[in-house]
């Protein structure tokens, strides 16, 4: 298994009321939150994604729901299914992303190590490939 991403499990309090997980700094995380950002309302056909980060680490959590990402480091890829709400997918830096498949009211939180900037996007694959590899 690649540490540069890879399924954890979040850790849950199960009692007959129902069950309640828990994601707490950095004894539960590799960086600091600083953006909470959720993908909804999203058609099975589409997807999310195609790109790829510089500096960024992201947790993928299923709140809802299930789909599919693809991550790609420049030389193999890796499929996740993402459908267990007591599961994170870490995503750490310099890795392509592709998320499909969505089920009906799939809902995806992304927790992430930084703000929003666009300037940390590769949006174009070649020129992300033409990066990883040098
Ligand atoms: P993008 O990251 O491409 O979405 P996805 O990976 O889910 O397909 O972002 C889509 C648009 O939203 C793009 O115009 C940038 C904007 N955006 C923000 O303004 N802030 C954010 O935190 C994020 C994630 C995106």
């Amino acid at each position: 298994m690649s540490r540069s991403h890879f399924l954890f499990n979040i850790d849950t309090i199960v009692d007959s009321r129902g069950s309640l997980s828990i994601i707490e700094d950095k004894s539960d995380l590799p960086f600091d939150i600083k953006r909470i950002y959720y993908l909804h309302n999203i058609s099975s056909h589409e997807s999310r994604g195609g790109h790829g980060h510089k500096n960024l680490e992201q947790i993928f959590i299923p709140m809802h729901g299930s789909f599919n990402i693809e991550i790609f480091d420049g030389k193999d890829s890796f499929e996740y299914i993402l459908s267990n709400k007591m599961e994170g997918l870490y995503v750490g830096k310099r890795l392509w992303r592709n998320l499909y498949n969505f089920s009906v009211d799939a809902v995806c939180l992304v927790l992430a190590s930084e703000k929003y900037d666009e300037k940390d996007y590769w949006r174009n694959y070649k020129d992300y490939i033409n990066e990883v590899k040098k």
